[in-house]
């Protein structure tokens, strides 16, 4: 596994991700998706979609507002209860998650600590890992909602928020969603979404940042079908990550103890990625119980219950949730797929992505320019040919065209050379094998799907 300053070399240098605002030098921790980046993400995020939602009969889509009159945020405790233990250096002004800093020392887990003991052991045996002083303020809450204004509202709505996760957005359209497709239960609501949170200590590249984009379910279920429910889900999960290319070896499912589990749950389980940096939560799957529905119920002007017609009984379901970051995912992906390879010639660079997530699915390489004209013909046909996005990669030697494609994580590469002219068939080589194909023009397509995995 590559390292992550080699990994943001290569995908910079690919296009793939650009700093944040780098002309007005930068923005710490924001990253831009370039042109393969998007690609690759929206691959992810389409591939989530149609493995949680389009396949299944009865997961309905949502796209709700980022901002949120603020009452959904008290009732869901995110105003009161969503914040990060944080302690700042008198020294050098840097500031740090409290509960890092001792986890790292002492290697516990701090969740069952309150911030009075977080302080002590901070003040007693930790030093800043920035200027190496023992100066420090007393641990305190950090809010972890990012803030913004409305400024023609009355003087409640005044304070906004920015959703830190999609969930809410789900659950206040929960009538409206059963009302208007008489939605049955057990039934879910998936949204693809921006999320944003204040974090105290950004980084690892794109494993936290204040941006991301997170994949949500909430599947609505009885409460005695809860568990089998979340057993479920825990298997399609596990499926859904090896479509993407993860292996077993390098994922961990993490049980999280009664003591550190978020306000709303019930019980999780995370899963986390061997990254190069370690192991880090790449999403978690939740049993939020009716927390979040008798919340809203209790709050708001309407009753988010269930009307079972059959039975002729009311009650609020459980939910179970599944909430992936799209960025981490894409991060995991990379760690395992973006490979060095020794070759006969060397080594090559070469991105292993699965041919359903990888930015382009095939490029067409006229041999020399004096073909450029037909080749382009070729690749302007293979465009309408509903095969996904293709690429056309002229100039330079074609061996080192075929380790550009490979370092992009293009499947096919297809020659137009001048025996193509007459014969109408081209060559056509596999990124992983490097096995090379003659094959008719003709069958481009059907061979392309055959081989693609
Ligand atoms: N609705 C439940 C929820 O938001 P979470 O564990 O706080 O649960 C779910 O977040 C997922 O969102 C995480 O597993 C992670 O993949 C992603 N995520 C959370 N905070 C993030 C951050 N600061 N940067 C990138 N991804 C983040």
């Amino acid at each position: 596994m590559k390292n992550t300053k080699e990994i943001i070399s290569h995908l910079k240098d690919k296009g793939f991700v650009y700093s944040g605002s780098s002309i007005y030098g930068g923005l710490a921790n924001s990253w831009d998706f370039g042109p393969l980046g998007t690609m690759l993400k929206n691959n992810i995020k389409d591939s989530w979609k149609t493995f949680f939602i389009d396949q299944e009969e009865n997961i309905y889509h949502l796209d709700s507002s980022i901002i949120l009159n603020s009452k959904v945020w008290k009732s869901s405790g995110h105003i009161d209860k969503f914040n990060d233990p944080m302690i700042d250096c008198k020294s050098c002004k840097e500031r740090f998650r409290a509960d890092h800093l001792i986890e790292e020392e002492n290697n516990i887990n701090v969740d069952s600590l309150s911030f009075e003991e977080q302080t002590k052991m901070i003040h007693k045996n930790i030093k800043c890992p920035n200027c190496k002083a023992s100066n420090w303020t007393n641990v305190r809450a950090f809010e972890l909602m990012f803030k913004t204004s409305s400024s023609k509202t009355n003087e409640d709505e005044s304070n906004l928020y920015l959703r830190p996760e999609t969930a809410q957005g789900v659950f206040i359209n929960f009538n409206n969603v059963v009302n208007t497709l008489n939605a049955k239960v057990p039934f879910g609501i998936g949204q693809v979404g921006k999320a944003f949170r204040n974090e105290v200590t950004p980084g690892n590249f794109i494993f936290r940042t204040k941006e991301f984009e997170q994949l949500e379910l909430e599947f609505f279920v009885e409460e005695k079908d809860a568990n089998k429910s979340f057993e479920e889900y825990l298997q399609k999960i596990r499926n859904f990550l090896e479509i993407l290319g993860l292996s077993s070896k390098n994922l961990k499912e993490y049980k999280v103890p009664k003591e550190s589990l978020a306000h709303y749950s019930l019980g999780t389980t995370d899963f986390e990625y061997k990254f190069p940096f370690g192991w880090g939560e790449i999403l978690g799957l939740a049993n939020r119980g009716g927390f979040d529905l008798e919340n809203h119920s209790k709050n708001s002007n309407e009753k988010m219950e269930y009307f079972d017609q059959a039975n002729n009984r009311r009650y609020t379901p459980f939910v179970i949730e599944t909430s992936m970051g799209v960025e981490r995912l894409l991060f995991a992906i990379v760690s395992e797929l973006l490979i060095t390879e020794k070759t006969s010639d060397g080594e090559r660079e070469v991105f292993k992505l699965p041919f359903n997530i990888a930015p382009y699915k095939a490029s067409v390489l006229p041999l020399t320019n004096k073909i450029e004209k037909e080749a382009k013909d070729l690749f302007k046909l293979l465009l309408k040919e509903n095969i996904g996005p293709i690429n056309f990669s002229k100039g330079g030697s074609i061996g080192k065209r075929y380790r550009k494609q490979d370092a992009i994580g293009t499947m096919f590469a297809i020659t137009y050379d001048f025996d193509s002219l007459k014969d109408k068939m081209v060559t056509i080589r596999h990124r992983d094998t490097m096995k090379q194909e003659r094959i008719k023009i003709k069958g481009i397509k059907e061979y392309i799907f055959n081989n693609a995995r």
